[in-house]
């Protein structure tokens, strides 16, 4: 079982910035990644039809022999993580935005949010939200056509636009910490920073998920100690083209074709 891989998924290239993270901390580990564009973007959908893709994308995963599943998307795991944990036994990890480190440091006591509309308007959001953020401001916006333009990558000034547009207005209210609670964010992490300068702190938690997914998998003894072979690295994508993701990955891996 431990040489079993991890699955990873996401609606596209996003859940990448974290898949990088998990196997540069776990460099034994087989992955096998779905990137599921036909369905981008989550964060507009229902939560039953979030519901169902992250249960047909976790099928399709375990189907595969995974022995862990990690959501590598703030969308599928604020709606759909529970369901999953009752649907099926094996591990799930997932990543939510990060608004208890971002509090915790926040001096101003405002902290900006930028995630999809799923992520902030699921209950888990809100209850963890509540739970961390003490005497915290959250001022949060829905990133509405930010991942169509990332996916994409042709149009960087329309991105610059957009970005402009949610993240001027946070900065005007003085927060001194974004959190950038989608996966696809990261990806687009400089021309962010150069929008909201250097006095705000920009926070992901791709490092923390992965040192999480590291003790989940350490305490259900699933790690792969076996350092003798390189790891397999299997990518699926059931978009239309593989132009974005293989540019993530730099042509580095050959991409499998899903339905889906
Ligand atoms: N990367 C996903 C996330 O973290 C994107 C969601 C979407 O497809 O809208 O939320």
């Amino acid at each position: 079982m431990n040489s079993h891989p991890i699955g990873f998924f996401d609606s596209g290239i996003g859940g990448i910035t974290l898949w990088k993270e998990v196997t540069s901390l776990m460099p034994n580990e087989n992955t096998i990644y779905i990137s599921d564009a036909n369905n981008c973007p989550y964060g507009d959908k229902s939560i039953d039809e979030i519901n169902e893709i992250s249960s047909k994308n976790t099928r399709f995963l375990i189907d595969r022999g995974c022995k862990t599943i990690v959501l590598a998307c703030n969308t599928a795991t604020t709606n759909s993580i529970s369901n999953l944990r009752d649907k099926f036994s094996i591990p799930f990890i997932g990543i939510e935005p990060a608004i208890k480190p971002a509090a915790l440091k926040s001096k101003t006591k405002k902290i900006g949010v930028l995630a999809t509309k799923g992520t902030l308007t699921s209950n888990l959001f809100f209850e963890t939200s509540n739970d961390h953020k003490g005497d915290v401001e959250l001022i949060s916006t829905y990133g509405e056509g930010l991942i169509e333009l990332i996916e994409s990558r042709e149009d960087d000034e329309r991105l610059v636009k957009l970005l402009e547009q949610y993240l001027h207005p946070m900065v005007k209210k003085g927060i001194d910490q974004l959190v950038l609670g989608c996966t696809h964010y990261p990806l687009v992490n400089e021309l962010i920073k150069k929008i909201v300068g250097n006095d705000v702190n920009v926070v992901d938690c791709n490092h923390a998920v992965a040192l999480q997914t590291r003790r989940i998998m350490e305490s259900n003894k699933l790690l792969n100690n076996d350092n003798t072979n390189s790891p397999n690295y299997q990518f699926f994508n059931n978009g239309s083209d593989d132009h974005a993701i293989k540019k993530v990955l730099e042509n580095k891996y050959e991409i499998f074709k899903f339905e889906s």
